[in-house]
């Protein structure tokens, strides 16, 4: 393999918060160790479509408090077929890129893995999602922001909640993932979350409405990760309406505010610890590898088993909810 001279970096799939500061160690990192920069604009699409310059130091100054990415960001179908991916590789060949990072979520990943098997291009992905569900980190960049974000929204919903005696439907994000919504019940001390990891297992409204869980209450507030196992908020608000008439019920989908923001001070320290070990594995000719944080170590996981989609959700965090939300 040869020496690796210039890395080319981009944020793929949807934006998270960090991701500014983990382009920003990304770039300052590889300058310290003597390595070229290009930044690749709109994800791979940018690499397709030959949107690449090249990044110095001052292209990254005053962005780690930034929420977004300054790179842009996109879901490229044609990355998706061997033909876009060919263009790519000649766009990387063309601009003398001879290394990848990738900051994304599990679809990004996915790209990362086979362009690397396909085209023999040393790739190095960097966990970027607000979802939290990339398996081999304590956490992604992005989470802790979303997760804060959700919990000034439910704070406030709370007080429109109490006034009226309401029971209320959060949704929040998290694409088939209960990171956000069950963390987030815990920390805003809602009643309930609702999440497709356990969806399956039981009716997990009837198990909420047997259990009575508004009877020392005068307000309810349950967190729905968005997703097709649980249906969404609208589906349980419709049923609680149906066969409960009793409740008072009203839905907020939190949506895309979900996104957006600041990053606080774990997800900055995180991206930044990310982003200069990202450029440490190309130095040490790692390959094909994400970069996570377990227990406060850095660690290398294999492509394979980060984008497996199975991190689990400790069962525990669901005992804790059900315990305090008496
Ligand atoms: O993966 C991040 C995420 O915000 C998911 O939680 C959500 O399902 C999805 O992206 C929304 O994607 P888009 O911005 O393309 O609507």
């Amino acid at each position: 393999m040869g020496i690796v001279k210039c890395v080319g970096i981009l944020t793929s799939g949807g934006d998270a918060p960090g991701m500014n500061a983990a382009i920003r160690a990304v770039t300052r990192a590889a300058i310290y160790n003597g390595l070229q920069v290009k930044g690749i604009y709109r994800g791979y699409k940018g690499l397709i479509t030959d949107e690449i310059v090249e990044f110095k130091s001052q292209n990254v100054s005053n962005i780690i408090q930034l929420g977004g990415t300054i790179l842009k960001t996109a879901r490229c179908k044609e990355f998706t077929t061997p033909e876009g991916r060919k263009v790519a590789y000649e766009a990387m060949q063309r601009h003398g890129i001879d290394a990848l990072v990738v900051i994304g979520g599990d679809g990004s990943l996915t790209g990362a893995r086979i362009f690397a098997q396909e085209h023999n291009v040393p790739c190095i992905g960097l966990p970027g999602t607000i979802d939290n569900d990339l398996y081999g980190t304590d956490t992604t960049i992005g989470y802790d922001t979303a997760l804060n974000t959700i919990l000034d929204a439910v704070d406030k919903i709370r007080d429109t909640a109490t006034s009226h005696d309401r029971l209320f439907f959060v949704e929040v994000m998290g694409r088939d993932a209960g990171f956000l919504a069950l963390n987030g019940a815990i920390a805003s001390g809602a009643e309930a979350a609702i999440i497709p990891e356990f969806n399956t297992e039981v009716d997990q409204l009837e198990e909420l409405i047997k259990s009575g869980f508004r009877k020392s209450k005068n307000s309810s507030i349950v967190l729905v990760a968005e997703s097709e196992l649980t249906g969404g908020a609208m589906h349980y608000a419709e049923r609680v309406k149906n066969e409960h008439p009793q409740y008072d019920v009203r839905v907020t989908i939190l949506g895309h505010v979900q996104r957006g923001g600041s990053p606080t001070a774990h997800d900055r320290i995180l991206a930044s610890r990310l982003g200069a070990a990202a450029i440490d594995a190309i130095m040490e000719d790692q390959r094909n590898v994400m970069i996570g944080i377990e227990n406060d170590e850095i660690v290398y996981v294999p492509f394979s088993k980060a984008i497996k989609n199975d991190k689990p959700i400790k069962r525990e965090l669901v005992n804790v909810l059900r315990t305090l939300s008496i």
